[in-house]
């Protein structure tokens, strides 16, 4: 029998499926988010509770995307729609893929803006611009540029038409050939940066920042903030990884696959931790500093650097990569959806989304200066748009993923899908994906609400 496949196509083999789902998993999530955040939530305990989080739900959710993808090989909307019919369930299912379409363009809106403030960096850097900058030069520089919404548009701008030109290419040319150049020398950087912290004096410092654990140190909203970005880092709970696997080979195995995607997203993270906090510490930065966490202290750090801006230069180059991959990811579900639904080509389904994550991307950078009076709650806009996403929507969406994937979905086509080699593999994913992260994530959003109105 001739394997059914996408019609919008389908990854040459099972390592670009990995490199693909690798470059979605590993971006700004990783470099920007996981360290700022952790910096505002103090450190080592946080770490652990993000770690078990990855482990205990990630992991297990991220298994069933690929499952659910793999088996319908639609957009994450039609893909659960057919899923739920064919399990005898209403096509209502198929909410949480509008749900997750919906979430994406959201994330693009606000990490569009932050990567465009990569890309400024990368201009400057290649114009020499951090050469023997100080913490406070790098401190101002940054307020400077959050000031002046003309050069956030720009940048945001050119962001946007990067990521929809790789889109509109289609899976082979657009996707598959975008994520096979770049990831390998996003490593080889990453651990340069990596050994330039390890001499940099206060790398002890760092180090014990990130890993000395410290409960007192740990609220509820800590626990919210670090499951929500287990589901960040790993592109989860929206159809990124759905929509990814998709394409992927049937005869290609769902769960090692899995296990290495999580790994190395997970020591992405953990390396630009161990990068970043030393020099937080050798220049008396203040690690719960927020957002500009990296945009200031790898300016301090790289100026310093002998050769520093070309590494600078190269290395915001990196991060700006690994950001573009990741949006590419933001925006193939809704994409692939579109061109199902209408029948349209790529080009114009990419160009109306992108037109879309534009406009809401504007808002976003407002909020940093003409909108920044402008909150809702004692959020802004840019801080809603990642509050609801990864706090609410993504969690959320896996709550529904691992209800469908468990409960739901005919125990034969699980298996047929999984085809784990051993079985205990199989009922510890069985397991975890019906009780411990559908209750996980209920229990941490019901105590959240309850810490909320008492
Ligand atoms: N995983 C990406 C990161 O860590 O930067 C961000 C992301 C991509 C989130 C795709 C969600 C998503 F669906
Ligand atoms: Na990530």
């Amino acid at each position: 029998m001739q394997e059914k496949l996408s019609i919008h196509g389908a990854w040459s083999n099972r390592w670009v499926f990995v490199m693909a789902a690798t470059g979605s998993a590993v971006g700004l999530g990783n470099i920007w988010k996981f360290p700022y955040i952790t910096g505002e939530n103090g450190g080592g305990a946080f770490v652990l509770v993000y770690l078990v989080c990855i482990l205990m739900v990630g992991i297990p959710i991220m298994v069933s995307e690929v499952l659910i993808g793999r088996r319908g090989r639609q957009s994450p909307i039609n893909s659960m729609k057919d899923l739920a019919v064919e399990s005898g369930l209403s096509p209502r299912w198929s909410l949480a893929g509008w749900v997750g379409a919906l979430a994406g363009v959201m994330i693009f809106s606000f990490y569009s803006v932050v990567a465009g403030w990569v890309l400024y960096y990368v201009a400057g850097m290649a114009n020499g611009d951090f050469i023997d900058i100080g913490s406070e030069m790098a401190g101002k520089r940054f307020e400077v540029l959050l000031a002046d919404a003309e050069t956030l548009l720009i940048w945001h701008s050119v962001f946007v038409v990067m990521v929809m030109t790789v889109v509109a290419g289609g899976v082979s040319k657009g996707l598959e050939r975008a994520t096979r150049i770049m990831m390998p020398a996003l490593f080889v950087l990453l651990f340069i940066l990596l050994a330039y912290s390890m001499t940099s004096g206060a790398f002890g410092q760092g180090f014990d920042f990130l890993f000395h654990f410290d409960p007192s140190q740990l609220t509820w909203n800590a626990v919210l903030i670090a499951l929500g970005h287990s589901f960040f880092t790993l592109s989860l709970g929206m159809g990124s990884i759905m929509a990814y696997g998709s394409y992927m080979p049937k005869k290609a195995s769902i769960g090692s696959t899995v296990m290495m995607i999580a790994v190395l997203d997970t020591l992405v993270a953990l390396v630009a931790g161990l990068a970043i906090f030393p020099i937080v510490f050798a220049n008396q930065l203040d690690p719960g500093a927020g957002p500009g966490l990296m945009f200031i202290t790898l300016p301090v750090a790289f100026g310093q650097m002998p050769g520093g801006h070309i590494f600078g230069f190269l290395f915001f180059v990196l991060i700006a990569v690994a950001a573009w991959t990741s949006a590419i990811s933001l925006m193939e579900p809704a994409a692939a959806w579109i061109v199902e639904k209408f029948g349209i080509k790529r080009v114009p389904a990419c160009t109306a989304l992108g037109a879309l994550v534009w406009l809401l991307g504007i808002a976003c950078l407002g909020s940093f200066n003409f909108m920044s009076d402008y909150k809702i709650g004692s959020m802004t806009f840019f801080d809603l748009m990642d509050f609801a996403t990864a706090n609410i929507m993504l969690p959320l969406g896996g709550l529904f993923i691992a209800i469908f994937a468990g409960w739901k979905i005919k125990r034969y086509a699980l298996e047929d899908e999984l085809s784990f080699k051993q079985n205990f593999w199989f009922s510890a994913w069985y397991f975890s994906i019906r009780y411990i992260a559908p209750v996980a994530v209920a229990a941490i959003f019901a105590l959240n609400l309850y810490n909320k109105f008492t």
